[in-house]
């Protein structure tokens, strides 16, 4: 039996939202599942954690632990968080400084935490190889070297990784600069510098997560019918000033999104993951898969109650956030018409080019069961293989190659790259700044411009995987090391 890129087709036409029916099998989600109605609720905010001076090293106390969260009035979910029953606090880091992470799991079950978008040695990064057992600790120390940016932290534990940030082990890390610091942007957090956590969640009727993998949810990664936003359904803000900074970041499994607002109207992106965009851009939606962030001024001196919706499906599916203008506003601010310079692009010093091939295997291999087929270059992840060991100082192209019928985020650990070209031609302007993160559309090519700086460690690798977490948890996901 084969099957045609038609019907495949037809299955992501689905989005996974209900069953569907796929070469004669029918894809079981069960009677669970629904989309749940609920008011509009306040925003959450995580809470800011500035960490603590010792001897002139910041130092952050995480806490891995169990919980339970009630996200639906009368419901009550079993979660996973950090100092916390779901996510963890936002970190804020400062360029220059030491950090020291002291993470304690109290999850009754091994775990990592990986800091995604950091600069920093490998034995510090937190991914599969740096295992923190139930009850005991993990003291990572680096010192912040790159851009004032949104980044994230999350588990990165082999082959439970999705499972593990579906439960909750997420949160946010802002770092900041002199630059940051000294720019006329919104940054009063959690008052006009607003973090946005977005996760799609599935419910069992009991209120309990559903994270029972059906094959069709690990070949298209786990999408939930449900939005959460910081941890919140349905949410709503009252604006006290004129601009507002939303510094969102998709925290999902496995679904993208397209933010645009209810009205249409413009906003200015900022940053990409890395940091600060060149100059502010104007744009009516932005598109943003796993792992991506994207910082946007929105304008509300015109005092409409606004929306932020995911437009993904083509007509609204989500409610991101509801912004009501306070009639006690803040005059505007004037964003700068520059925010920094980024390095020119410069091809002529690349000194290797290596190909990664995304493949999501045979068909058959899935509905005979088995879920290892997820594969990079022909090989499914092995923590005991190092593939690509590339040399410290070195300026490298990757092109990343996607023949199967899915499109598949690429993450890369330890660099903030840039990108080359999408099929051949320049990416949109707001990806052409600091990126970990981006899109591979289905049988496309990307190519990606990176440099490999300071550290160097020839037993620990770093990872580079698809951010559709149950691909990774599948085996989409390789090891590179830095020498000397
Ligand atoms: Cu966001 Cu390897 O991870
Ligand atoms: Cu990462
Ligand atoms: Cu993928």
């Amino acid at each position: 039996m084969t099957i045609s890129r038609r019907v495949m087709l037809g299955v992501l036409a689905a989005g996974g939202v209900s069953a569907a029916t796929y070469g004669g099998f029918r894809f079981m989600r069960g009677s669970d599942g629904e989309k749940i109605a609920s008011g509009a609720r306040q925003l959450q905010i995580p809470p800011l954690d500035n960490g603590v001076m010792k001897a002139g090293v910041r130092n952050y106390d995480l806490r891995l632990q169990t919980g339970i969260s009630s996200f639906f009035d009368g419901m009550k979910t079993p979660t996973y968080g950090i100092n916390g029953d779901y996510l963890g606090p936002t970190l804020k880091l400062t360029v220059g400084e030491t950090v020291q992470m002291n993470v304690t799991n109290a999850l009754g079950k091994a775990s990592t935490l990986h800091w995604h978008g950091m600069h920093l040695p490998a034995k510090a990064d937190g991914g599969p190889h740096q295992i923190i057992e139930n009850g005991s600790s993990w003291h990572p120390s680096f010192e912040v070297k790159q851009k004032a940016a949104t980044l994230w932290y999350h588990s990165h534990q082999f082959h439970k990784t999705g499972e593990q940030v579906y439960m909750g082990l997420a949160g946010l890390i802002l770092i900041e600069d002199e630059l940051s610091k000294k720019l006329d942007l919104p940054q009063d957090y959690g008052v006009d510098d607003i973090p946005l956590v977005l996760q799609d969640r599935r419910f069992n009727n009991d209120g309990s997560f559903d994270y029972r993998l059906s094959r069709h949810d690990q070949m298209m990664g786990m999408m939930g019918n449900n939005l959460l936003v910081n941890g919140t359904p349905n949410p709503y803000m009252i604006a006290k000033t004129n601009l507002l900074r939303l510094r969102i970041l998709n925290g999902s499994n496995a679904r993208s999104y397209m933010l645009k607002f209810n009205d249409g109207r413009q906003f200015q992106q900022i940053a990409s993951d890395g940091g600060f965009l060149e100059k502010p851009l104007n744009l009516n939606s932005v598109r943003l898969s796993p792992g991506e962030r994207a910082e946007i001024i929105v304008d509300v001196s015109d005092g409409k109650t606004i929306r932020l919706e995911d437009h993904s499906t083509g007509a609204a599916l989500f409610n991101v956030l509801e912004i009501r203008p306070d009639e006690m506003r803040k005059k505007s601010l004037i964003i700068p018409p520059v925010l920094t310079k980024l390095d020119a692009i410069n091809t002529d010093i690349v000194v290797k080019t290596r190909k990664f091939s995304l493949s999501m295997g045979g068909m058959m291999g899935m509905m005979g069961g088995g879920n290892d087929s997820m594969s990079i270059n022909g090989r499914t992840m092995d923590m005991s293989r190092i593939d690509e060991v590339v040399k410290r100082g070195d300026t490298e192209i990757w092109l990343i190659d996607n023949p199967s019928n899915l499109d598949h985020p690429f993450h890369i650990h330890d660099v903030q790259f840039r990108t080359l070209d999408r099929n051949g031609r320049p990416p949109a302007p707001n990806e052409m700044g600091l990126k970990d993160t981006v899109l591979v559309p289905a049988g496309g090519q990307v190519r990606v411009l990176l440099k490999f700086e300071d550290y160097v460690d020839a037993e620990i690798p770093y990872m580079y995987h698809c951010h559709i977490l149950e691909h990774e948890d599948a085996g989409m996901m390789g090891q590179f090391s830095v020498v000397a």
